[in-house]
C-alpha cells in the first residue's frame, strides 16, 4: 500500500512549516506590536464570543492555515456533509446530524428523499412520551406515576444525554430522577436502581444498533430487577422500557414493543446522535420546548459553519489553531477546561467526539498518513484542575493548547451568597489565561525580592496558547451551540488530514477479543490464540477469585 502523499507535500502546508520554523515570537511581543489584538482576534457565533487572541499567531499564519483549509478542500467537504453526500467512505453512509436540528420546512435528500419530516415525526413523538411522563399520565404498570428515568446506553448513547443532563439540571424538573448508566460492571446498574422503586422506574435503553454487548446485557439485568420487583408479571415490561435505535428487528427481539422505539438513522453516528432520539431521557428532564431550544442552539451554529466567511468562521478557526499546533508545533494533546460546575462531563463527551472521529492514522483512501492526526483531548472543571495539573501546563515541558470556557451569570437557582461566588470563579479563568499566555519573567520575580537560587523554579515562561469562550448563560440553546462549535471544528480537522472522521473502526477488535476471552474466564474453556502474557493473567484472575 502506498502512503498518502497529498498533505505534506503540499506547497500550502510548506509555506506553513517555513512560518514555524521562523516562528520565535512570545506573546508578549505579540500584544506589544500591535495594541488592536485583544479586540481583532476576536469571532462571534450565537451567544458565544470567541477570543483567540492569546494564540501563537499572527495575520500570517492565519491567512497561511485558510489556504491550507482551501486547498484541502474543506469547504467542498463541508458542503458536500450538509448535502447529504455519503463522505463517511469507509460505511458509505451520509453524514446528516445537522438534518437533526433543520428547521420543519428545510429540505435536505439522502438517496433521494428529504429526511427532515421523519426527524421532526420522531421529535413530535418524544414531545408527546415527554409530556406524558412528566405529567404523570404515563404510568407504569402497577398504575403509579414514572418518578426515575434510568438511561442505559454507552459511547454516544450515553455521553451525550449523561453531560447534557448535567449541563441543565438547572433546567430540569427536579421531581424525577435521573440515572445514567453505560459500564457493563454490574456495580454501575446495581448503584443506580439499589434505592429506586421498580414501580416507578422507566428504563430506556439506547442504542443505535441494539447489539452493543454492555447495553445489551445491562438492560436484560434491568429487565429482571423489574420483574423481580414486579411479581415477574412480563406485561410490566411495555410500560417500564422503552427503546432509542436505528435497529428495530433487534428491539422487538429484546422484548421491547416496536411501538415504544423512538427512531434513527444510519445517517446519525453514534457520537453525534443526542439530538436524535437518543436525546429522550434528556428531553424528559428539561421538557419539550427547552429541548427545541437545544436544536436550535445547534442550528445556529450548523448555519454559521455553512455560511460565514473563512476569515469570520469560528469552528474553521479553531479547527486551524488546532491544526498549527498538532502539526507544526508537536503538541499532542488539547485541553478543554470549563469553568462551570455544570459542565463537569464535558470534556469527556469531547474525548468521544474528537479521538474517536479523527484518532485515525490511514487516510480516506486507506493509505497511511504521515502527519499527526487527532490529539488528545483531556480536562475538567476550572478551579480543580488549578490545584492537580495546571502545574505541568504552566510549567511542565509540553506545549498544551487550552480551551477555558465562562458564563458571565450563574443560574438562577444559586443563592444570593453562592451566586456572589462566581466573580472569584470567573477571576480565576481570566487569570489563568493571562498567566498561561504572559507568564512571569525570571526580572520580574527578581524584582519581587525573590533569592537568586529560587528565581528559576518561580519563573513562568508563558506562551501557552488558550482559546477563551464566554456566554451570558449557561442555557440549552448555549449548550447546543457550545456542542455544534466542537462538532464542526472536528470536523475542519478531519477534512484537512484526509481522514475519515466518522467511522470507528479501531474500537472492533478489543470488542472481538472480550467475547472470545470471557469464556476462558467463566468455565476455564481453552481460548484459541490467546497470547501467553494474557493466558497468563487469565489463569491468575481464575485462581484469585476461587
Ligand atoms: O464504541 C463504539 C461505538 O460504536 C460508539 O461509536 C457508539 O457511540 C457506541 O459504541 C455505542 O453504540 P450503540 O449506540 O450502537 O450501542
Amino acid at each position: 500500500m502506498s502512503e498518502s502523499p497529498l498533505l505534506t507535500r503540499r506547497p500550502e502546508w510548506a509555506a506553513l512549516a517555513d512560518h514555524r520554523a521562523q516562528w520565535q515570537t512570545h506573546l508578549r511581543e505579540l500584544f506589544a506590536a500591535d495594541p488592536g489584538r485583544a479586540e481583532r482576534y476576536v469571532l462571534r457565533v450565537g451567544d458565544l464570543r470567541v477570543d483567540y487572541s492569546k494564540h501563537l499567531v499572527t495575520d500570517e499564519t492565519l491567512a497561511l492555515l485558510q489556504e491550507l483549509a482551501t486547498a484541502t478542500g474543506v469547504f467542498g467537504l463541508r458542503d458536500a456533509m450538509f448535502r447529504g453526500e455519503k463522505i463517511n467512505n469507509t460505511e458509505r453512509r451520509a453524514v446528516l446530524h445537522t438534518a437533526l436540528r433543520a428547521p420543519r420546512d428545510a429540505v435536505i435528500e439522502v438517496d433521494g428523499e428529504n429526511v427532515v419530516p421523519r426527524v421532526h415525526r420522531v421529535v413530535d413523538k418524544m414531545t408527546a412520551f415527554a409530556k406524558e411522563v412528566r405529567s404523570g399520565r404515563w404510568t407504569g404498570h402497577t398504575g403509579r406515576r414514572i418518578r426515575n428515568v434510568v438511561n442505559i446506553g454507552i459511547g454516544g448513547s450515553d455521553l451525550g444525554p449523561a453531560m447534557a443532563y448535567e449541563a441543565l439540571r438547572a433546567h430540569t424538573d427536579r421531581s424525577l430522577t435521573f440515572r445514567f448508566v453505560s459500564n457493563v460492571d454490574g456495580a454501575d446498574l446495581h448503584e443506580a436502581v439499589r434505592d429506586l422503586d421498580p414501580g416507578e422506574t422507566l428504563f430506556i435503553v439506547a442504542s443505535k444498533t441494539f447489539t452493543t454487548i454492555e447495553t445489551i446485557t445491562n438492560a436484560t439485568s434491568a429487565r429482571s430487577w423489574l420483574l423481580a420487583g414486579l411479581d415477574g408479571e412480563e406485561k410490566a415490561v411495555a410500560k417500564h422500557f422503552v427503546a432509542l435505535s436505528t435497529n428495530e428487528e433487534k428491539v422487538t427481539e429484546f422484548g421491547i414493543d416496536p411501538d415504544n422505539m423512538f427512531e434513527f438513522w444510519d445517517w446519525v453516528g453514534g457520537r453525534y446522535s443526542f439530538d436524535s432520539a437518543i436525546g429522550l431521557s434528556l428531553m424528559i428532564a428539561i421538557g419539550p420546548a427547552n429541548f427545541r431550544e437545544l436544536l436550535d442552539g445547534f442550528h445556529v451554529v450548523d448555519e454559521h459553519f455553512r455560511t460565514a466567511p473563512a476569515e469570520a468562521n469560528v469552528p474553521l478557526v479553531l479547527g486551524l489553531l488546532g491544526i498549527w499546533y498538532g502539526n507544526f508545533f508537536d503538541a499532542q494533546s488539547h485541553a478543554v477546561l470549563p469553568y462551570s460546575h455544570y459542565l463537569s462531563k464535558f470534556t469527556a463527551y469531547l474525548q468521544q467526539l474528537d479521538m474517536e472521529s479523527n484518532g485515525k492514522s490511514v487516510d480516506r483512501e486507506g493509505r497511511p498518513v504521515q502527519w499527526q492526526t487527532g490529539p488528545v483531548v483531556w480536562g475538567t472543571p476550572g478551579t480543580n484542575g488549578q490545584h492537580a495539573y495546571y502545574q505541568l501546563i504552566h510549567q511542565g515541558t509540553k506545549l498544551i493548547p487550552a480551551d477555558l470556557i465562562g458564563f458571565a451569570r450563574p443560574v438562577d437557582e444559586l443563592s444570593d451568597e453562592l451566586a456572589a461566588q462566581h466573580d472569584l470563579l470567573m477571576a480565576n479563568l481570566f487569570a489563568q489565561g493571562q498567566a498561561l499566555a504572559f507568564g512571569k519573567t525570571a526580572d520580574e520575580v527578581r524584582a519581587e525580592g525573590v533569592p537568586e537560587e529560587q528565581v528559576p523554579h518561580r519563573t513562568f515562561q508563558g506562551n501557552h496558547p488558550t482559546t477563551t469562550v464566554l456566554a451570558p448563560e449557561l442555557t440549552p440553546s448555549v449548550l447546543g451551540q457550545f456542542i455544534a462549535l466542537y462538532e464542526h471544528k472536528v470536523f475542519v480537522q478531519g477534512a484537512v488530514w484526509g481522514i475519515d472522521s466518522f467511522d470507528q473502526w479501531g474500537v472492533e477488535l478489543g470488542k472481538v477479543l472480550a467475547k472470545r476471552v470471557e469464556p476462558a474466564l467463566t468455565t476455564g474453556a481453552d481460548v484459541p490464540g490467546l497470547d501467553p502474557s494474557t493466558a497468563a493473567l487469565v489463569a491468575v484472575y481464575r485462581e484469585l477469585r476461587k
